[in-house]
């Protein structure tokens, strides 16, 4: 299982010196993988656009790293979470020369960030420039496709293979049936393991919560799942050989290490703490037999996941 970090609150929730943190310890266990987009932090601060890859660079150039796995994610045009998006293949041009500049060898792949277009022309388009930039060596991706399907016979037509795509998958919701036989074919990296910060506790969030941050609610709403996840908590204390199931975040590792189709998971942990939490659990997770404690976690989140949300 690839773990790569998240950077989306980074300059938000996070602040810079906590970031940097984040990278000295994700770096000092050995991964490599980070994920970038042009829009981090979304806080609809027009200040704070591009804040996150700021900080991410700014490690990079103290440290002198030259061996990290940037996942840069562009398209966006503001941070202000509208659908205003350019892919052109001009566009698209212009951002990789400039993050080819910005990241020198630390760009490992170069995304496209959502894509609500249904046009075969002008996805087509798009492709074409992401199959020219393979060539070049680079990896190439996509998340936030409203189509996937459009996008599908291209990456045979193109010889696109393994493209990297980022999809949401928790407890509460999966988008890797929607996106069905481009994920089969792509590298798959799942975001959101933890619904955005969801709490097994409501007692529990703070004002600075990344849910609070993210909803503007200063006490999230509860989905019901959290009532199941806590009678499944008190059945696992009755097994010594059940996992830990303090935290939310601990069934959202077990659920996301054991998903099947799914090759990475994307750590959104907000401090070092939380992140040498999360590592340390995706290894006991990994080291686990993935039955019955997997088979009761998906048994829940196919009770509680709407099969039919678009994005
Ligand atoms: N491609 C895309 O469209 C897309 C979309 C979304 C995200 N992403 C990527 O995926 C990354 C992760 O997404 P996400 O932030 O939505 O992830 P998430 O895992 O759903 O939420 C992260 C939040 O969960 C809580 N958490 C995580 N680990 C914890 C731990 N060990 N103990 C307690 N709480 C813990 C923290 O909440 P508190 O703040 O309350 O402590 C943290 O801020 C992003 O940073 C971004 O890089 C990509």
């Amino acid at each position: 299982m690839d773990l790569m970090l998240g950077t989306a609150m980074w300059g938000w929730t996070t602040p810079a010196q906590d970031c940097y943190e984040l990278l000295d310890t994700f770096y000092g266990r050995g991964h490599r993988l980070v994920d970038a987009a042009t829009n981090y932090p979304i806080n609809k601060r027009p200040e704070d656009f591009r804040a996150s890859e700021t900080i991410l660079r700014q490690w990079i150039q103290a440290n002198g790293v030259s061996d990290l796995q940037v996942c840069m994610k562009v398209g966006s045009l503001d941070n202000m979470f509208t659908p205003d998006h350019n892919l052109t293949p001009s566009f698209l041009l212009f951002n990789l020369e400039h993050y080819r500049q910005h990241f020198g060898d630390n760009l490992a792949c170069f995304m496209i960030h959502w894509d609500n277009r249904s046009e075969p022309e002008a996805i087509e388009e798009s492709i074409v420039t992401l199959s020219r930039i393979r060539k070049t060596g680079l990896n190439i991706g996509f998340s936030g496709l409203k189509h996937p399907e459009v996008y599908q016979p291209f990456l045979t037509k193109y010889e696109l293979s393994t493209p990297w795509l980022q999809l949401k998958h928790n407890l509460l919701y999966s988008d890797r049936p929607r996106y069905g036989s481009l994920a089969d074919a792509c590298r798959v990296f799942a975001y959101g393991l933890n619904a955005g910060g969801l709490k097994l506790d409501a007692g529990k969030y703070r004002s600075d919560s990344s849910l609070v941050a993210r909803s503007g609610k200063e006490q999230p709403d509860t989905p019901p799942l959290i009532k199941e996840l806590l009678a499944l908590q008190k059945d696992w204390e009755q097994h010594t050989d059940a996992p830990s199931l303090q935290a939310f975040y601990q069934a959202a590792l077990l659920f996301g290490v054991h998903s099947p189709g799914i090759q990475g998971l994307i750590l959104g942990g907000r401090n070092r703490k939380q992140l040498i939490n999360n590592l340390n659990t995706v290894e006991q997770m990994q080291a686990l037999p993935a039955s019955p404690w997997f088979d009761e976690l998906h048994a829940l989140h196919q009770r509680h996941a709407p099969a039919d949300r678009v994005i």
